[in-house]
C-alpha cells in the first residue's frame, strides 16, 4: 500500500534512519502496532525497508532525503501533506570514532548536525503540530554514551548528551500538552552503526551486541507508554547506573578502553 490507499483511521508515524538497524525495527514496531508509516534515510536502502513494510500490508511511504540539513527536514515534514503525525520517532544519527583532532572536520560536523541540528529542528517542527492539536508521542533515540564523556568518540558523545537532556527537558515542558517526549538509551547494539563510525579495531566495535530488535522493541513500548526514559537490556541499566556516580574523569578513561583505535581482541 502506498499513500494513496490510505485509512485515515489508521495512526501515522515517522520513523526516521530507518532504512537498517535500530530505525528499521523501530518502523517495524510500528507496522506491527498499526501504523501508517512515513520512513526516511540518506540512501536508496529506505525504498527497500518501505518494500518490505507493505508486503506486510503496511502504509509505508520512503524518503530518501539527508536530514542533516534544514532542507532535508524540511522536505520529510512537506512529505507528510499535512497528514497528522502521532508518533514521531526521531532516530536517524551516526557515529565517528578516533581521536577528536584527527578526526575530519567535515565528518565530525555532519554527526552534530545530522544528531543534533536535524533532530531538534524536524522535533520543533512536528512538536508544534502535535501541542496545536493536544496529542502525540515522540521518541529520540538517544544513548547510553549520552551518560559518559567518549574519549574516542568524543563528538558522538557529546550529541547524545545533547539529545538525553533535551527529551528530559522538552517532556518537561510539554507535560500538561498531552505530547509526551520518551528517550530511549540504547548500549552497544548490532548494527551498520561502528563499522559506518570507522571502529572495527575497538573494543566497543567488536564486543557482542545487542539485538537491534530486542532495542527497538523496549523503546517503542516506553513511547507508547509514555515513559520518560528507557535503557535497553540489564547489563546497560547496570552501567548507566553507574555513570550517575562514577567521576566523569574516570568515565573518561573507561571509555578510552572500549573506544580506543587498536583495543579491539586481536
Ligand atoms: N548501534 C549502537 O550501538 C547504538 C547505541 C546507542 C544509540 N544508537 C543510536 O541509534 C540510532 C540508529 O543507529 P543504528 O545503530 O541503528 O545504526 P545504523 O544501522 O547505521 O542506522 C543509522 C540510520 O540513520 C540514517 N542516517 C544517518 N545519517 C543520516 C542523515 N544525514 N540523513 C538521514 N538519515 C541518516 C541511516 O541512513 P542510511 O542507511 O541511508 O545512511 C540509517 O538508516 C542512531 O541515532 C545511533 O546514534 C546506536
Amino acid at each position: 500500500m502506498d499513500s494513496s490507499e490510505r485509512n485515515i483511521d489508521r495512526k501515522y508515524a515517522i520513523v526516521t534512519g530507518a532504512s537498517t538497524g535500530i530505525g528499521r525495527q523501530l518502523a517495524q514496531q510500528c507496522a506491527e502496532h498499526g501504523f501508517d508509516l512515513l520512513i526516511a534515510s540518506d540512501e536508496p536502502g529506505i525504498e527497500q525497508a518501505a518494500i518490505e513494510l507493505r508486503s506486510q500490508g503496511v502504509m509505508a511511504d520512503a524518503l530518501v532525503v539527508d536530514l542533516s540539513t534544514v532542507e532535508g527536514v524540511d522536505q520529510l515534514y512537506a512529505a507528510t501533506a499535512g497528514r497528522a503525525v502521532d508518533a514521531l520517532l526521531a532516530n536517524a544519527g551516526r557515529g565517528l570514532g578516533h581521536g577528536f583532532l584527527d578526526q575530519d572536520w567535515n565528518e565530525a560536523r555532519l554527526v552534530i548536525d545530522t544528531n543534533v541540528v536535524g533532530t531538534v529542528y524536524l522535533i520543533q517542527k512536528v512538536g508544534r503540530d502535535m501541542r496545536s492539536r493536544g496529542e502525540g508521542k515522540i521518541l529520540i533515540t538517544g544513548s547510553i554514551a549520552g551518560l559518559m564523556p567518549g574519549s574516542f568518540q568524543a563528538v558522538y558523545n557529546g550529541s547524545k548528551a545533547f539529545l538525553d537532556s533535551f527529551s528530559y527537558a522538552l517532556r518537561n515542558e510539554l507535560k500538561d500538552s498531552g505530547v509526551t517526549v520518551s528517550v530511549l538509551m540504547p548500549g552497544a547494539t548490532e548494527t551498520a552503526f561502528f563499522e559506518r563510525a570507522d571502529m572495527m579495531d575497538t573494543a566497543v566495535g567488536t564486543a557482542k551486541k545487542d539485538d537491534p530488535a530486542d532495542v527497538a522493541k523496549v523503546g517503542f513500548e516506553a513511547m507508547m507508554a509514555g515513559d520518560a526514559d528507557v535503557v535497553a537490556g540489564f547489563k546497560n541499566k547496570v552501567q548507566a547506573a553507574m555513570a550517575n556516580v562514577i567521576p566523569a574523569t574516570m568515565l573518561a578513561e573507561q571509555h578510552r578502553k572500549m573506544a580506543e583505535p587498536g583495543t579491539a581482541d586481536k
